[in-house]
């Protein structure tokens, strides 16, 4: 390798290190913020307030809300401006869990290491504590987020709709009416299922984070469908990590998939199968921010980063 070759690995070395740098720092301010987050001072309502923080503090990866401050940047915006929305992301995020984990749903009794918030709390104060993270995101956004009545309105508009009908509730719902004996999902259903339930909710934490910083609209668009790919890159890998790991690694239970019957990437299409498709929606999600990167100068490294992040993580 000659001099000029050396320099150029070393910088390239450099700037990778720079990218992690970056994500740490996203997740540090971001843990800072939500542990320094005061919901109630009623002592009557501090049995809900433990709940809720024991939910959402000490432990998650943060992927929606560090995309969303990550985002935020690329487009010349300070990233901590968009903490209260990011903070409403992972609220909603963590109530979509802890329901999620409900014997009515899922019924698993671990979650980010510890037993799930109904095995601690029960099952009243699960569901309660879930509602109460949906109402307490729209306070951050509405009360909290800076920028202009447009921005504001439609960061609770791209919330609304990907948590909704047409977003994660209506994921969730046909991901149960294909869980058990008796109904196979096809692969038509299998992607709807897993861009809704966790597609939705990845692709607006990276238009939000646009949104807020004033990106063009196209420049939205790109980062959508980025953001939408690795989603569904993320849930197949969920699937195939309940196929493949430990309860230990995950901090979650493994296995739960086959044993209820759930219609995954991993029944449909076998473990080869289900790591072509993460494979080929990674490789979607990177060619996404081409258009990013030949009208905008900012540096998609961080989202380059996360898409193999997301991809191989866990193995
Ligand atoms: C788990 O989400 C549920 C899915 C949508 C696959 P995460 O894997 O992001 O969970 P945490 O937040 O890191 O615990
Ligand atoms: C959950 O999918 C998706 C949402 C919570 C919206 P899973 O049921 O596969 O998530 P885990 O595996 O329990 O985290
Ligand atoms: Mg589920
Ligand atoms: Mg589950
Ligand atoms: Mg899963």
């Amino acid at each position: 390798m000659d001099r000029g070759a050396g320099r150029a690995v070393d910088a390239s070395r450099r700037g990778a290190r720079r990218t992690a740098d970056r994500w740490e720092e996203h997740r540090e301010r971001f843990e800072a913020y939500l542990g320094g987050l005061v919901f109630s001072g009623e002592p009557l309502l501090q049995g809900l307030v433990e709940a809720m923080r024991y939910s959402m503090l000490g432990g998650g990866k943060r992927v929606r809300p560090t995309l969303c401050m990550e985002v935020a940047g690329l487009f010349g915006a300070e990233p901590g401006l968009v903490l209260p929305s990011a903070a409403a992301i992972e609220l909603i995020h963590t109530y979509s869990l802890v329901h999620d984990d409900l014997p009515a749903m899922d019924d698993d009794d671990y979650r980010r290491g510890r037993p799930t918030t109904h095995k601690r709390y029960g099952e009243a104060m699960a569901i309660l504590t879930g509602d109460a993270f949906f109402g307490e995101a729209l306070t951050l956004i509405t009360v909290h987020q800076e920028g202009t009545c447009e921005q504001v309105l439609e960061v609770v508009r791209e919330l609304a709709d990907s948590t909704g009908v047409n977003g994660m509730v209506g994921g969730q719902v046909v991901d149960m009416e294909f869980t058990g004996a008796g109904r196979e999902a096809d692969p038509r259903t299998l992607h709807m299922i897993h861009r809704y339930k966790t597609g939705a909710l990845i692709k607006s934490s990276a238009r939000i984070g646009a949104i807020l910083a004033g990106a063009a609209a196209a420049e939205q668009r790109a980062v959508s469908d980025y953001a939408m790919e690795l989603g569904l890159c993320f849930q197949i890998v969920d699937d195939l990590l309940d196929a493949t790991s430990t309860r230990e690694v995950l901090g979650k239970s493994a296995g739960s998939d086959a044993e209820q019957g759930k219609a995954t990437f991993v029944g449909v299409y076998g473990l080869e199968g289900a790591r072509r498709e993460a494979d080929e929606a990674a490789a979607r999600a990177l060619a996404a921010l081409a258009p990013v990167e030949q009208s905008a100068p900012g540096d998609t490294s961080g989202l380059r980063k996360l898409v193999l992040f997301v991809r191989h993580r866990g193995h």
